[in-house]
């Protein structure tokens, strides 16, 4: 049995989101989201095919239950379609929308899974697109009402919250037009940036006023950049990949506002967004947990940089928009946690909301031999032991995907389940991962309750696992790449060999 050095408390689940895989895009009185009038514009995504039915999990989710319950999935990372809940986006609620998600809930709670609940992934409701969506200063006080409603609803059963998934996706839908909706205006980019951390304090807000129990946080992603060289133009340009990835969002949440770096460059090219007095208070305001999404670290070239010429060769991203050329890199996972705690004192709860690979080389094969995922993720478990011996406080992990979904722009052509989708059916398929990962929760089992006691940390040197040597693997093109079609080298750049 596949067994890591992880501490009883520690839990697993898989993640999706509700518009990669609900479908129902018009069902029951749900009004469409911007995904949905993204996804109807000829050209903004893969081969023109709308998330309209995408897994039908609206209909379908009790199988995606009996998948996780036979995986022994500790909780399930999902999120809410507003405009099911809400389809003028504020006001009137749709009952048969919440009834949904009670069936959901319920069905996860019978299974004994913890549900997870991100209120936000992404698909605004296109009513309030049309007054405006991110950019409008009033989106905070929309989605205070949304939150509001949702933890009414589901708040007596639903233990854990996060506000935002990944609020950098408002730069790509706003900004670079690669997302939905789909517009090009950076100066509204920002302004949906930081009005995106106004919604959240909002949220927090009414969180606390609810008195719901349990715990609510935000969900960043970290790709962390390493300059290719010393260069000041490669540190240059690190800098504000990070800042513009990941930093806005940290260096508000961890208080003192957006810092110098940031508000210069800003300045300087006249995308700094209008912040009124209070804002960063609401802004800063305590939170129970940190989400990061962690794939991979991005490494950077001042000489070979060209951001033009990647979102020309590659007009339809996924949501790991910055995965061409992906290298597995698991200690990208320590390097994050590390991050956040000395470059922003965070040292309370994180959850691991995020980590996956598309599918690689051997699915080509056989779409069910996933073993690249279970090595990529082997890996991120590794150096999430690593980091917890060294004291930080990792509760948890969440394999992205459940299921094979709706990657955005990328359609369905970027495949980051657990499990397949018969292309005619429907039917939920497991991949090999599936089992692998199923193994691993169970000797965990085991090592809660006491059977198998975890193993000492020796230190600071972490055994390699046997699979994990210096080699190459050549992942088959998934609409990533830059050269349009070539296969990529996916090196194994991190072994487990020394943890400093
Ligand atoms: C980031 C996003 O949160 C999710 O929606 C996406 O599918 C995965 N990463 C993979 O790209």
């Amino acid at each position: 049995m596949p067994h890591f050095d992880l501490p009883p408390h520690f839990r697993f689940g898989v993640a999706t989101s509700a518009f990669q895989i609900e479908g129902a895009w018009n069902e029951d009185g749900k009004s469409p989201s911007i995904w949905d009038t993204f996804g109807h514009t000829p050209g903004k995504v893969h081969e023109d095919i709308p998330g309209d039915v995408a897994c039908d999990s609206y209909h379908r989710y009790p199988d995606d239950i009996a998948l996780m319950r036979d995986m022994g999935v500790d909780s399930y990372r999902m999120s809410l379609s507003w405009s099911r809940i809400l389809p003028d986006g504020t006001g009137r609620i749709n009952q048969k929308g919440i009834d949904y998600y009670d069936r959901v809930i319920d069905g996860l709670l019978e299974a004994g899974i913890d549900p997870n609940i991100t209120l936000y992934h992404w698909d605004l409701p296109q009513v309030l697109e049309d007054r405006g969506g991110w950019p409008n200063r009033d989106v905070a006080e929309w989605f205070a009402e949304y939150a509001a409603v949702s933890f009414n609803a589901f708040g007596d059963r639903v233990r854990r919250w996060a506000t935002l998934n990944e609020p950098i996706a408002l730069w790509i839908g706003y900004a670079a037009g690669w997302f939905a909706p789909g517009r090009q205006e950076p100066k509204a980019g920002r302004q949906a940036m930081h009005n995106a951390m106004l919604a959240h304090g909002r949220a927090v807000q009414e969180f606390r006023a609810a008195g719901s129990p349990g715990e609510i946080g935000i969900v960043l992603d970290i790709w962390k950049r390493e300059p290719a060289t010393p260069s000041a133009a490669d540190l240059a340009l690190a800098q504000a990949g990070e800042d513009d990835g990941f930093r806005f969002f940290l260096d508000a949440l961890r208080g003192g506002g957006y810092g110098d770096r940031i508000r210069e460059r800003l300045e300087a090219d006249g995308t700094m967004p209008v912040i009124l007095p209070g804002d960063q208070r609401l802004i800063e305001q305590p939170i129970d947990y940190l989400g990061l999404n962690v794939y991979s670290r991005v490494v950077v070239n001042s000489e070979t940089n060209d951001p033009s010429k990647w979102a020309q060769s590659d007009p339809h991203p996924g949501g790991n928009f910055l995965d061409n050329g992906l290298e597995y890199y698991p200690r990208a996972v320590y390097e994050a946690l590390d991050m956040v705690r000395d470059d922003y004192g965070w040292v309370g709860p994180v959850i691991i909301t995020e980590n996956g690979m598309n599918d690689g080389p051997s699915a080509a094969e056989n779409p069910l031999d996933d073993v690249e995922r279970i090595q990529y993720v082997e890996g991120f478990l590794e150096w999430i032991a690593a980091a917890i011996h060294e004291g930080h406080d990792v509760r948890g992990y969440y394999l992205w995907s459940l299921l094979d979904n709706f990657e955005w722009s990328a359609g369905f052509t970027a495949k980051y389940g657990l499990a397949a989708l018969d292309p005619v059916t429907l039917d939920r398929v497991p991949k090999a991962s599936a089992s692998w990962y199923r193994d691993v929760i169970a000797a965990h089992r085991l090592t809660r309750s006491g059977h198998i006691r975890p193993q000492k940390s020796s230190g600071n040197t972490v055994t390699p696992s046997a699979q994990m040597g210096d080699h190459e693997i050549t992942v088959a093109h998934q609409g990533y790449s830059p050269e349009g079609g070539k296969p990529l080298t996916w090196k194994c750049v991190s072994p487990m060999v020394e943890n400093p």
